[in-house]
This record gives C-alpha cells, structure tokens and sequence, in this order.
C-alpha cells in the first residue's frame, strides 16, 4: 500500500513493556524445520490452518473495512500481520498469538524494507545504476538487520518486475528494464536479507510482483499485461527465477491479468512454472487485497469462488483480504481444495516461522532498537551506495567537477532542499507520515556542508508543487485540492530565479518529480519536468552562467532542452539519507561518477515502450527508404542503456575470445582490456554484449552478458574475463518451446554501454 499515509489510522500503542528473555536463537536447519512443521500441522484444525494463511494488517483502515487484529489473532486466525512497525505493538501482539492461543504459534510480522528501515538507501532503480550487485547486497543486509532488530522478520523486497515503460510509476522499484542486470541485482537482495540461510538474525525477503507486472498495458499501474510465452520466458520471468535459485523463501503474486488471468488466480504461473518447473519450496503471498479483487477482475464469481481459485492456483497467504478467513473453510469442506491441498499451501508458512527462529525467540528485544538503528556504519554506508548509484549524463569538462573554491552559488529548483523527497518513496515516513526519525540531507543542505561558511549559498524554491499535485493521501482523503500558482506568483519566482543566478558564479539546479510521483499507482503520460521547473532552468540558462542539472526523480524524464543547453546533468535519482552529501561529493569531485544507466533513456513519452534489447525490423531507421522510424521524432534513446560518464575517460581494447569455435553446451572467455586514460581515478563499467545471427528465432540486436565494475587508477590497465557458455547463449525457443544453445554465428561486443564497437566473432558448431 505504497503512499498512503496511514497515520491518522495507526492503533494507539499499548503501553505493554515486554522485555524479552533468553539467549539469541540457533538457526534451524530446514530438514528440522520441514520436520517440526508437519509434526504441527498433524495437531491442527481446518480453521487453524487457515488461520496461517491469512495476512492482516496491523493498522486500522476503516476506508479498507479493515479492523484491529486483537479478536483474529486470539483465535488462531492470523498467520501474519502487515504494516505495523510499532515495536510495542508488534510484541503485544506477538504476546497474544504466542501465549493465547491453543497452539501458540506466533506470527510472522511484514511490512516494505524496499530500500532501508531508519537508514534509507537508494531507491532500487538508482542501486542498480550502481551496476554493482555487492553495494546493493551490503545495502540490503543493513536494512534488513535494522528491519529485524525492529521486529519485521519479512520484507517484501526485491521488487524484480522488468520495465521497459518509464511511464509505469513502479519502474523506480525495481532494477530497469534487463533481465541479465536484473537477475543480478536480485540475487545480491535475496542475499543481503536472507544471507546463505534463514535464520534468527536474517529477513525473509519476497520477490514481487509475480509476474510480468512491469508491461501494463499503456504503462497504466494495476493494468493489464499480454506477454507472449516466450517474452516471459526470455525476460518476464528471468529475474524472478534467479531469486528463486537463491534462496529467496517467499514470492508475491502481481495485481494484474496476465493474458487474462489475473496473476493471483494463474496456475501456469504459481504452480507450473514456480514449484514444477523451478522447484520452488517457500510460499507465495497474494498482494494486497488481491485475493478479493479476483471479482473485480470478473474471475471470480464471489469470495468463495475467489478463495477457491486463488489457494488452487498456489497463493499460500491472502494479503489483507480477508477472503480465506471467511471463505476458505467453506471450500475445504466442499473438497474442491482437499486436505492435502490445504496442508501443502500452510507447509511452507510453518517451516518458514521455524527457520527464522520465531518459536524459540519470538519477541523484540526492545532495549536494543534504537541502538540497531543508529549505528554510525549505516550512514557511511549509505553514502558510499548513493555515490556509487549516481550517473554522470552530461559533462562540459570544464564545469564538473566543480572548484571546492567556487564563491558564489545559486542552488535553484523546489527538490533541492526537500527533505521528504530525497528518500524516495516507500520508506516509514513516506507510508505512515511518521516524521522525523532519519534526518535526510538535503542537495541544498551537502552543498553547504560540502563548502562551509565561506561560501554564499542563495537559494530559490519555486512554487510548491504539491499545488500542481496533490499527494495520493489527500486525494483518497478528499481533500480539496490546493490552487495552482498564480502566473503573478510563477512570474515572481521566475524573477528570483533571475536574480540569484545572474549573482552567482555557477547554478545548481536541482530538478525533477516529487517522490510521490513515482512508485504504486504514480504512473505518467508525459515525462516532462512537471510544473514551472523547465521554465526556471530556462531562466538560469538564458543568464549564461554555467548551470549543473541534478535530477532527482524516479524515471528517466524528457530532458532534450536541457541536454542541449546545460553544461552537465548529474542523474542522482532518490538517492536516500546521505543523498544530498552523497550528490556534493560527486559535484566537488571527492567522488567520481561511475554508474550506469539502468535503462535506456528516452526523447519523449511517445517512444515508449523503449529497449535496447529488441529485435531487428526489416527496415532499420539508418537504412533508406520504407523504414521504422516516427515522423516527428528520432527513434533512439537520447542516452542507450549501459550509459554514463566519468571525470576520466576509459579505453576498450583487446576483445578476444578464448575459444572462437565452440560446441553447443560448451563454454569460451570473453577477455577484454580496460585502460584509465585520463587524469584522475575512476570506475569503469565493463558490459558485453551478444547478439546471435540467425536461429529458430529472431534474436534481440543486443542483449547484455556479462559487466563488471573496477577502479582504475590513472594508467591503470586491467584485463578483464567474462564466461560464455550455456547460460549465456542459450534462450528459450517459442518454436521448439524449450530452452537450448543453437549452432551459429554470435556477435560478441565489449566496451562502456550497449553501442559498444568493439566486436569480435564466436561460432557454435
Ligand atoms: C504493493 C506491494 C506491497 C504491498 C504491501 C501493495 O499495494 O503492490 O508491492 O508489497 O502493497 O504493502
């Protein structure tokens, strides 16, 4: 439930000081705890099982017919609570299940680490631009620390939905629009909560949204999807099954109909693919609500026929809905869901609880939270991560880095000193409204501290745009929206836009989207700098003072003008706690920018969906003719995917391969050599590319294989090596419906984004 906030709903805490006892729980080994959980399930009622795999929120929300969970819990009816971050309250609750009821098992608390607890991270999108699965690994495992030591035992992370439409507000969840980036990144996720195994000190993660979610339709969120087998397959589906081999222990299934089964109710998907084909042995969560909403789809013909659907397709737990807690006896007594059927969906719940060491220690220790979630190491730790996510588009060389001498410095732009924005969505205050508990440096604030008090620091806002957008919160509310700004105000802004820059020896301008306006239900039709921002930098630009674009937002925007007009543009995205320190060091060049675009980055809305890894046409836009290409408007990306600059320059060279024949199933290396050339330390992004000429099917133009990020002093040349075998060449086949490694001729690329040229040739007999 992404952007509501729900403070006005939260349930009162209840003054209850449970301290816990005892000795840090021993991890339970799965066969034990396989072991356990079907000696329990034998001395369980239908209504007990049941009870496991319901999922009830934690917070009241009378608009959503939800209700406090006291009377549910004492009768053994909730498997689970959501949305509830209350230490207090979740050991209160914990203390009712445990010790109440006649099997004592206790519950399992959940709610959305998506990118930190106190310390909050990059937004996933930004981690990814990092192209450094370690960072975001050694990110996630601090959240998920945090999350524990705070009684949340599972997150609902990572996010590995595929998006190809920044349109699609969810696009900042995730890792962007490659399967191969993003199964790498959601491996590192699974691995930094849940680290080798599950245990009293790890965070069960969950892999969302299941699947194919990322291509609504029109890049509507909740929309429709169609998405031929073997674009699931081949993209859809490769990210969710490299979490799946990692370990990940619960799954989520999606909102929407995938080729017109909603997703929550598709047997290909919960069982076909995930547990026969993948061998999956966790459990599958619904989404919010989506259980009950299988009517909505007209699925479903009621609640029971909703329950019925939902638990035969292979969704364990109903996220929120109520539907099995009121229908899913009935079901069971009718048989059309039988016994075995029942015992195979609560299963996996139990085995889960006793992995995480719930039955031993299921209580908070509530003396050591706030000591968890203070410990210095996060912030440093979050602003290395930040500096490592940020993505240089547009460098003058004469501009950036910036002189730590500079005097005189506009700062310009209403994000550039806002504290509820530079964290991103999906964190506590942005769900729950609570304030003030992580203390976000803003851009405007890590330019001061960066500079200290000798330098003069003017600053101009511009309108609030919570004028031209009311947040998603005041809208369910029905709160009157506020009046748009005046043009006698927007003039006035613009003449102070005027001024400071005219006065100042360079401008930062730090543009974008509010953070609401990404993420759940935060979809766009234009990409456009929303309200009177692109007039603002056109004001400061048309001073001729060097201006330095920071943006911050949650999709790639239409920015033509500026990467026309402005010296140089810093992507910073939502870069989190430290963000505003983190964008200074890259702007003073104590940092060297070294990320990548996760995505390729459109001209405008009207490309979209846009991804460098489609198919050929028959008729290219660079050929003469009858070709694809829009009247109007190139049908490039204004940056590829793979892209960013450095403050130094890199040099690809030596792409040779270990074996240029090879048979199919067999394996060769790609070599590649890296050279710092400039000035200066830097990080290089090494990304290989295959493209295979001719099969059973036609293949994408390009599709990423291999990357790795290294420091390069300046002369330093490294020799870097990337395998390719089965893994690599093999896709699945919509002809022989079959995964395989073809005969033929591949090209193989190396070098800085996905236009790389240097090229070199592999055939496999
Ligand atoms: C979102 C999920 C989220 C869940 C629980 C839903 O609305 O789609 O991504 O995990 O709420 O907050």
């Amino acid at each position: 439930m992404c952007n509501f906030r729900l403070k006005t709903f939260l349930i009162p805490c209840c003054a209850l000081l449970i301290l816990a006892g005892g000795v840090a729980a021993q991890t339970v080994s799965h066969e034990e705890a396989h072991r356990k959980a079907e000696e329990l399930l034998k001395k369980m009622t239908v209504d007990e099982k049941v009870g496991q795999l319901n999922q009830s929120s934690g917070v009241t929300m009378p608009f959503l017919g939800s209700q406090k969970p006291d009377d549910l819990i004492s009768q053994g009816k909730v498997g689970s609570v959501l949305w509830l971050i209350d230490v207090k309250e979740i050991n209160r609750l914990q203390h009712i299940a445990v010790e109440k009821t006649r099997l004592h098992i206790p519950i399992l608390f959940a709610f959305d680490v998506i990118h930190g607890y106190r310390t909050v991270f990059p937004v996933p999108l930004a981690m990814a631009s990092s192209w450094d699965p370690s960072v975001e690994e050694q990110a996630q495992h601090l959240a998920g620390q945090d999350a524990r030591a705070a009684g949340i035992d599972w997150t609902f992370t990572p996010m590995v939905d595929i998006a190809r439409d920044a349109r699609w507000g969810r696009i900042v969840e995730g890792a962007g629009e490659d399967p191969y980036l993003g199964a790498a990144m959601a491996r590192a996720q699974v691995k930094g909560f849940q680290g080798d195994t599950l245990g009293p000190d790890s965070v069960l993660a969950c892999v969302k949204h299941f699947a194919g979610y990322g291509a609504a339709d029109g890049g509507r969120d909740y929309d429709s999807s169609y998405i031929p087998e073997e674009l699931m397959e081949n993209v859809y589906l490769v990210p969710f099954h490299a979490a799946e081999q990692a370990g990940a222990g619960s799954f989520m299934s999606a909102y929407m109909d995938l080729n017109d089964v909603p997703a929550t109710g598709n047997k290909w998907l919960l069982t076909d693919v995930l547990r026969n084909d993948w061998g999956f042995k966790g459990f599958v969560v619904s989404d919010a609500f989506a259980v009950g909403s299988l009517t909505t789809h007209g699925f479903a013909r009621d609640g029971e026929d909703a329950a019925y659907k939902a638990a035969s397709a292979g969704v364990n737990m109903d996220m929120a809905s109520q539907t099995y807690t009121r229908s899913l006896a009935n079901v069971v007594s009718t048989s059309k869901v039988n016994d075995a059927q029942l015992d195979a969906l609560v299963l996996p719940i139990l085995e889960t609880k006793y992995e995480l060491g719930l039955f031993e220690h299921p209580y908070v220790d509530e003396s050591k939270v706030e000591t968890t979630l203070t410990r210095p190491e996060g912030l440093a730790l979050e602003r290395k991560v930040a500096g490592r996510s940020m993505v240089l588009l547009k460098n003058d060389n004469k501009t950036l880095p910036l002189a730590k001498s500079v005097k005189k410095i506009a700062v310009i732009g209403l994000l550039a000193d806002s504290k509820s924005d530079i964290e991103g969505g999906w964190t506590v205050e942005s769900l729950f409204g609570a304030p003030g508990k992580s203390h976000p440096v803003t851009v405007l604030a890590g330019i001061k501290n960066k500079l200290g008090p000798d330098a003069q620091v003017t600053y101009v806002a511009g309108p609030p745009m919570a004028r031209l957008y009311p947040s998603l919160f005041d809208m369910i509310s029905g709160a009157r929206p506020p009046a748009p700004p005046t043009a006698d105000e927007v003039a006035d802004w613009l003449a102070k836009t005027k001024a400071a820059a005219g006065d100042a020896d360079v401008v930062v301008a730090v543009l974008g989207e509010l953070s609401s306006m990404s993420s759940e239900s935060a979809s766009r039709a234009t990409l456009d700098l929303p309200g009177i921002q692109q007039q603002m930098l056109e004001t400061v630009a048309a001073t001729g003072k060097p201006v330095v674009l920071v943006l911050e937002n949650g999709r790639p925007l239409d920015i033509r003008w500026a990467a026309e007009h402005v010296a140089a543009i810093l992507e910073a995205w939502y870069p989190g706690t430290e963000g505003g320190n983190a964008v200074a060091d890259v702007l003073f060049g104590d940092v060297n920018p070294g990320g990548k675009l996760p995505v390729s980055w459109p001209r405008s809305a009207g490309q979209e969906p846009l991804y460098y890894n489609h198919n050929l046409t028959h008729q290219p836009e660079d050929q003469p003719g009858f070709t694809s290409r829009y009247w109007d408007l190139n049908s490039k990306p204004l940056y590829p995917f793979g892209y960013g600059l450095s403050y130094t320059n890199f040099k690809f060279d030596h792409l040779r391969l270990s074996r240029k024949n090879v048979k199919a199933g067999e394996a060769t290396e790609v070599e590649v050599e890296v050279t710092n050339t400039g000035a200066v330390a830097g990080d290089a992004v090494a990304e290989v590319y295959i493209h295979q000429r001719a099969g059973s099917a036609s293949r994408p133009v390009r599709q990423l294989k291999g990357f790795k990020r290294v420091a390069l002093q300046p002369g330093e040349t490294q020799t870097l090596k990337f395998p390719l075998g089965k893994d690599e060449l093999e896709f699945w086949s919509p002809q022989t419906k079959a995964w395989g490694v073809e005969p033929g001729t591949f090209d193989v690329w190396a070098g800085e984004d996905s236009t790389a040229s240097l090229h070199a040739e592999l055939v496999v007999e």
